[in-house]
């Protein structure tokens, strides 16, 4: 699968963000090592704080149809330059997905690749936990 068409997916995707109070339109792509793909939009509420963000989305879609190895996840947003995920979805992409590579696509459906490593720097991640619980 070429990170084109996978950016493509994404902004594709975006058009079903659910965002009636920011406004801003989010779309994630997530690619699996066998070649499927997941996508997710930012789902918003009026109780505003219950707000899932599209790449969350999308991994919790892929998770729970029974996904556990992935490679890529590409993202697309209003913002005509490149958007990052926030800092929750890079946590929960670390822990449910690994350091996979994170396909930035702006307006011109240019694409940005980092390493999600690159993105969270001193991660926290469940080999801490493991290493108390000896589980
Ligand atoms: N949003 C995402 O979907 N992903 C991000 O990484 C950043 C923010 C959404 C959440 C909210 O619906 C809107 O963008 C504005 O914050």
């Amino acid at each position: 699968m070429d990170y084109k068409t996978l950016a493509v997916k994404a902004v594709e995707a975006k058009k079903n963000a659910h965002a009636p109070y920011s406004k801003f339109h989010v779309g994630a792509a997530l690619l699996t090592e066998t070649g499927k793909i997941y996508t997710g939009v930012n789902v918003e509420t009026s109780s505003y704080g219950l707000t899932m963000c599209a790449e969350r989305t999308a991994a919790f879609k892929a998770i729970s149809e029974g996904e556990r190895k992935f490679t890529a996840l590409a993202l697309a947003s209003d913002d005509p330059d490149f958007c990052p995920p926030c800092g929750a979805c890079r946590q929960v992409l670390w822990d449910l997905c690994g350091d996979i590579d994170i396909i930035f696509v702006n307006h011109q459906l240019e694409l940005m690749i980092k390493k999600l490593s690159e993105l969270i720097p001193l991660a926290f991640g469940d080999e801490r936990l493991k290493k108390l619980t000896n589980k």
